[in-house]
This record gives structure tokens, C-alpha cells and sequence, in this order.
């Protein structure tokens, strides 16, 4: 996959991509990163890329010039005519799990950073595919969201994990949230791990597991909850309609 990043920090994204997963999954050519200063492109003498809000009001606005330009550049240096453009803003569709995966299938994305009080409407309708939040919280730019965004995504590509269970028990696949896990040593500081973890018998793991996530998702996100204990309900009406019909 190649990501190419707009931004006017690029130095921001360096530090995260150069460590662990991201570095080895760049190392190993799964994952391509470009980063653009958007600076870079601003056609204004001063490389000026910000400008006061036309009807007034706090802060200063992206132009559009320079963002354009560079979007130009990044669809000429990856030979396309049309990309996918992710704008991180408070105002987009917030982030989930379920978004991450279907930005994962993608060849070539693009990362749209903002900074100030915001961009120039005008370039998001003509470049923006999907304005994305990744929370109910404002921060002072598009940076951190879009490192969030790259890193779950990124451990969604083939081969970025070791192997394909990492992800299949962890929270947000099946609507639960992940079991506890435990690992060395059996007693910390009189903490035990629980018995059934150390029965080896998998059956009784998998069944105290999926048991701890009931618990745990439905104390805390009963959003999920409902999702999950609907499907459960008709999941067993249906085996039950399966079982009637084998009688007769
Ligand atoms: N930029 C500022 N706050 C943001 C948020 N919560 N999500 C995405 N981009 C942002």
C-alpha cells in the first residue's frame, strides 16, 4: 500500500513511522509512505499558505493554492487520475474499526493534515473523498489523527502482523471487546491467574473468554452490546428453526 501524506509538519510523522511495526512493515515494502510539505508548494513569495477568514472570526484559514498543488503533484508521481483523499477534521464521519478495514483494501490513499482554524472550503469539495474524525475532541491539528488512521490500517495489510489471529480475537471484530490476557508469572505479588486459564483445555478457554468479553462489553459500551446480543438472539432462533425443521 502507498500512503502519501499532505501536511505542513512532516517531521511529526518520522519519529512514529520510523519505530516497530511501522518501520518493519515499511522495511519489508508492504507499506510505502511519501511525505508532502505542503509548504513546499505555495506559490506566494513568503511560502504564506494561510490567509484571515473572509466574513471574519478567529484564526487563520489554509489557501487552497497549495494544497491543490500538491494533490496535483501526488496524482502525477503515482501515475493516477483520481485518488482517495482522507481530511482529518472534527466535522468528518467518526473512525471505526469497520472503516479501517475498508481503507485497508485500498492501493493508494492520501492524507489531507490541517492546521489553523481550518482549509478553504473550496479545495475539500474539489479533492476531499471522506472527511474523518477520529473522535468527539478538537485538536490543534490533522497529524495525530492521521497517524491513528495509518496505524490501524496499516495492521490490516497482510503481513504487517505476524499472523492473522492476532487480529481475529481483539476488540471490535464480532462486536466484543477482547478477553483479558495473562501471561508469566502464575502468582504477582499474590495475584493469580485465573485457573481455567492454565487448564489447557481449549474448549473451557474459549468458552471463559468469550464469556469475559460478554462481561466486559456489556458493562462498558452498551452500544456494542445491543449490536451483539441481536445477532446472538437470532442466531439462536435460527438454529433452533434448523433443528425443528431436521425433526420433521
Ligand atoms: N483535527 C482536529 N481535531 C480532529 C479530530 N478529532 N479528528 C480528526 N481531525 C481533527
Amino acid at each position: 500500500m502507498k500512503i502519501n501524506v499532505m501536511t505542513l509538519f512532516p517531521e511529526i510523522f518520522e519519529s512514529y513511522l520510523g519505530e516497530s511495526m511501522m518501520k518493519k512493515a515499511i522495511e519489508n515494502k508492504i507499506l510505502d509512505v511519501s511525505l508532502y510539505n505542503i509548504r513546499d508548494f505555495s506559490e506566494n513569495k513568503h511560502k504564506k499558505v494561510d490567509d484571515y477568514p473572509f466574513g471574519g472570526g478567529a484564526g487563520m484559514v489554509m489557501t487552497p493554492q497549495p494544497i491543490y498543488s500538491t494533490y496535483k503533484q501526488i496524482l502525477k508521481e503515482n501515475n493516477l487520475e483520481n485518488i482517495r483523499v482522507v481530511y482529518l477534521s472534527p466535522k468528518g464521519k467518526t473512525f471505526n474499526q469497520e472503516m479501517a478495514k475498508s481503507l485497508a483494501k485500498e492501493d493508494n490513499l492520501v492524507f489531507l493534515c490541517g492546521h489553523y482554524e481550518g482549509i478553504d472550503q473550496r479545495v475539500i469539495d474539489m479533492i476531499v473523498t471522506d472527511e474523518v474524525s477520529i473522535g468527539d475532541y478538537v485538536l490543534t491539528g490533522g497529524e495525530l489523527p492521521a497517524l491513528v488512521m495509518i496505524d490501524s490500517i496499516s495492521r490490516l495489510i497482510p503481513g504487517v502482523l505476524n499472523r492473522t489471529e492476532s487480529y481475529e480475537d481483539e476488540s471490535f471484530e464480532n462486536d466484543l471487546l477482547e478477553y483479558p490476557q495473562y501471561t508469566r508469572p502464575r502468582n504477582f505479588e499474590g495475584l493469580e491467574v485465573p485457573e481455567v486459564i492454565l487448564s489447557g483445555n481449549h474448549g473451557k478457554v474459549a468458552e471463559w473468554r468469550l464469556r469475559q468479553s460478554e462481561i466486559l462489553t456489556e458493562k462498558r459500551r452498551p452500544d456494542m452490546w445491543e449490536v451483539y446480543s441481536s445477532r446472538k438472539l437470532e442466531e439462536e432462533k435460527l438454529k433452533k428453526r434448523k433443528k425443528r425443521k431436521k425433526k420433521k
